[in-house]
């Protein structure tokens, strides 16, 4: 079978579309930036018309670029970034407020009352349903700030004429002309989705004060979301796979199997490591999240087989949607909010380097960072600590400090986060971490890599093609659609070099140790 696939890239500073051929080798790739309007502190916003028009726009460019015709596109993937939402009238689709970016923290006061006014103890209870926990992060909290405080929307809520999603879900309303739809691992971020009943909550919506009827309907990843609009191109083409990019990066990643896992550094850092169909929760503040929901392979439910799940009573009421129809594999996650993004600030705010790229070099100055410690909590800090009250400093320095020890600082704080993840990750799991796949824009950093690699004490890898995401959301689409098959997805996997620890222990021992005294410093003083 021939055929390209088109897949839509949304993340939180650019769209991108990448197209595939039927081997699934990126042949075309088109991007262009998106805006953050930060109008207050703690506040991220962007314009829902200019996500939708840049990644429409990027999606006519690859076809283009490549030479193709959109009847040569067989399928539409969709990989977006998650938790932000956007909300717009059900009947002309416009949007009524911009949409809400997760890295926005004006609801954490919120959060921290909703805890404080429940009779219960309404954080576990919310770990319990959804496997994540109670923070500004998530969804719930910015639907319910915005129809709270914005008369507008509460109106339209009550005619029944609102329309609530994330991102992969205000994609596909536009490009299909009217579909309410989201996919069930943007569902599993939304903090009102139970991981366990694959259902929205009506005790979180309650809880909320969210009404059920704004919601999206939830479909597997490779549901049926339906076709593009027609005029939008010269054919209908449909929409095979969605998964929010991190999910996307797992599967890209060939992370098929419990135990797997990869790390993304993108604007934060995602690690995320497949744990196969038991839901189980974290009892080290990672969060258990729903990795994908596809059709499943004949008789096999990646490493757990039908009988396994049938002799287990226990294991069936956990987990029924592994045995009829399509299989859910869950995930155990880490969220790290800065990685990429404290190079960015170097860049932006510190005007220290004119490219990303350049830190590296910049970092290369020198040998180390010496007592230079970049703590960077500018959005709060993430797994595992989730503290929003938390402040960025840097600290440590001297005299004789200079740009190159704070890169070199900055780069090893991105390294650091991601090892405070994979500690709790080792205790949460059963399956020890023997090697972590690595990729995203700072994956290409060989100094960032080897530090990583030195720290975690495990070999990185990182994949000839770091752009993981896309590919995952288009393997995906390509195994729906036929156009992909196991062979594909194995070949679509080679490594570009393995970074092999080789740091000494005492060594390794030191940074760690300064780094947690910064840690415990920074949570002690507030
Ligand atoms: O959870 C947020 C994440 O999906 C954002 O990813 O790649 O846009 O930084 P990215």
């Amino acid at each position: 079978m021939a055929g390209y696939i088109v897949a839509l890239d949304q993340g939180t500073t650019s769209s991108r579309a990448i197209l595939y051929d039927d081997r699934a080798r990126p042949i075309e790739i088109a991007q262009q930036p998106t805006t953050l309007h930060t109008p207050k502190a703690g506040y991220v916003e962007q314009d829902a018309r200019q996500i939708w028009q840049t990644q429409i726009s990027c999606a006519h460019d690859v076809i283009n670029q490549a030479g193709l015709l959109a009847t040569d596109v067989t399928s539409i993937a969709i990989t977006n970034q998650r938790e932000s939402i956007v909300v717009w009238d059900k009947q002309t689709g416009t949007p009524l407020a911009p949409a809400i970016i997760w890295q926005d923290r004006r609801t954490t006061s919120y959060c921290k009352n909703l805890a404080r006014d429940s009779v219960d103890d309404v954080a576990m209870h919310i770990q319990q349903v959804t496997g994540l926990r109670l923070d500004a992060y998530f969804s719930a909290s910015k639907i319910a700030w915005l129809l709270e405080h914005n008369p507008k929307i509460k109106a339209r809520a009550a005619s029944g004429q609102l329309a609530v999603g994330t991102i992969d879900s205000w994609l596909i309303y536009q490009l299909t002309g009217g579909e309410h739809v989201i996919d069930i691992t943007n569902a599993s971020r939304t903090l009102l989705y139970d991981i366990h009943k694959l259902a929205w909550s009506e005790d979180l919506c309650a809880r909320f004060d969210i009404p059920m009827n704004i919601l999206p309907k939830v479909l597997p990843s490779d549901g049926e979301f339906g076709k593009t609009k027609k005029g939008l191109f010269a054919k209908q083409i449909p929409i095979h796979a969605v998964l929010g990019d991190q999910q996307a990066a797992l599967f890209g990643q060939g992370c098929l199997k419990p135990g797997m896992a990869k790390n993304t550094y993108g604007t934060g850092c995602f690690m995320l490591m497949n744990i196969g169909q038991i839901p189980k929760l974290s009892e080290h503040q990672l969060l258990t999240t729903i990795a994908w929901q596809r059709k499943a392979p004949i008789n096999r439910v990646d490493n757990l087989s039908i009988s396994d799940i049938v002799q287990s009573g226990k294991r069936m009421i956990q987990a029924p949607a592994s045995f009829f129809g399509r299989e859910v594999t869950y995930a155990l996650e880490g969220s790290v909010f800065m990685a990429g993004a404290i190079v960015q600030w170097l860049r932006d705010n510190l005007g220290m380097i004119k490219q990303s790229c350049d830190v590296e070099d910049l970092a290369r100055q020198v040998d180390s960072s010496e007592d230079v410690v970049l703590l960077p909590a500018f959005t709060g800090l993430g797994t595992p600590y989730w503290r929003s009250d938390i402040h960025a400093s840097i600290s440590g320095m001297s005299r004789g400090t200079t740009k190159a020890h704070i890169a070199r600082a900055a780069l090893e704080a991105i390294a650091f986060q991601t090892y405070d993840v994979l500690i709790a990750m080792q205790k949460d799991s059963p399956h020890p971490l023997t090697e972590l796949r690595v990729d995203g824009g700072a994956a290409n950093n060989d100094l960032l890599m080897q530090f990583q690699a030195d720290l975690l004490n495990v070999p990185v890898l990182r994949p000839k093609d770091t752009e993981i995401t896309a590919k995952g959301a288009a393997l995906l689409a390509g195994l729906k659609n036929g156009l992909y098959d196991d062979q594909t997805i194995k070949e679509s996997w080679q490594v570009d070099q393995i970074f092999e620890p080789q740091m000494p222990s005492d060594r390794r021992a030191q940074h760690i140790d300064k780094w947690q005294q910064v840690i415990a410093k920074a949570l002690m003083e507030v």
